[in-house]
């Protein structure tokens, strides 16, 4: 089986690669003949900017070739689960396309969402692994069901430029959406960060618990007022619920990230991985203002999917 990176569990020694992604945003071309006559193909099932972009940028600097599909506009509709009389609306199977796939591609990268109906297949991530068991190339993960590593890697990047000290707390706190979205973003926030032994305290409403396996490490707060006195880092983000999968329970503008939420923290930087509904999520003064890193976050996904791909070419 090729070497992945589909989650943290795909990363031996995190400390090296921190360590190699500073290096490439030092000198983003040091590598540039590493992936010469080579072909990364990226396929997403859902819309992108920063991802395709920021992956584009990175196999660029390292000279590989690119295949970009949109697969819900320009491919055929795939049919995913095994076994069934194919008489419907899929054209193909996911295993035939992915098996043609590894064919014309020396790396894949795939974003595939939570269908946020069945927690259980959505946690299985039914097609990340269709593609590692069947693409026979190495894969990189552009977001799944459960896990956005690229996103988190960036995250870790920007936290480790900013930080005053070494060991800065670290708050992740739900806020209201008007769509149920994916806990992949907090999930593979919380384990990054938490892996690289900050204070990490999460806080949401009742019944927005995350998947246990991704509370290692991580304090979970209820008074999100609590939570954010005396943070150096506030991440906001939405996630549907865990525990009543998929359901949106609480519209609650009071979990809104404020300008006076921040007054709390130790002036601490604002993070989101954008895209971001403002003033819904967090309010525009905060996004705005001097302490915010969300375009530092966006850049930073260069250089994580540079250091991800140099690993895989290293395999
Ligand atoms: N943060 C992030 O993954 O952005 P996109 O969904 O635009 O790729």
């Amino acid at each position: 089986m090729p070497t992945n990176f589909c989650s943290l569990a795909d990363v031996p020694n995190l400390a090296d690669w921190v360590q190699l992604a500073q290096q490439f945003q030092q000198d983003p071309w040091q590598s540039a003949d590493l992936g010469r006559r080579k072909t990364l193909g990226l396929f997403f099932f859902n819309p992108s900017i920063r991802t395709r972009l920021s992956t584009q940028r990175a196999a660029q600097q390292l000279g590989l070739e690119l295949i970009v599909m949109n697969m819900g506009a320009e491919g055929w509709q795939l049919e995913t689960k095994d076994g069934v009389v194919m008489d419907g609306d899929k054209a193909e199977h996911i295993r035939d396309a992915i098996g043609v796939m590894g064919q014309y591609c020396d790396l894949i990268g795939v974003r595939a969402f939570a269908g946020l109906q069945d927690r259980s297949l959505d946690y299985a991530e039914p097609v990340l692994e269709g593609f590692c068991q069947h693409a026979g190339v190495p894969i990189l993960n552009l977001e799944s069901a459960t896990q956005h590593p690229l996103q988190a890697f960036a995250d870790v990047l920007s936290i480790e430029a900013h930080k005053t000290k070494s060991r800065p707390k670290i708050v992740l706190t739900w806020a209201p959406h008007v769509k149920p979205l994916p806990q992949a973003v907090a999930n593979s926030f919380l384990q990054w960060t938490a892996a690289m032994n900050y204070e990490v305290v999460v806080t949401h409403p009742q019944g927005y618990d995350l998947a246990p396996e991704m509370m290692q490490g991580v304090r979970y707060e209820a008074d999100k007022h609590a939570a954010l006195e005396g943070a150096d880092f506030v991440y906001a983000k939405n996630w549907a619920s865990y525990t009543h999968y998929g359901q949106i329970l609480h519209a609650d503008r009071q979990w809104t990230l404020s300008a006076k939420d921040m007054e709390l923290t130790d002036q601490a930087y604002f993070m989101h991985c954008l895209p971001v509904r403002r003033n819904l999520v967090v309010e525009d003064a905060v996004i705005d203002g001097p302490r915010s890193l969300v375009q530092v976050q966006a850049r930073n996904r260069i250089f994580s999917a540079q250091a991800a791909l140099y690993q895989l070419l290293q395999d």
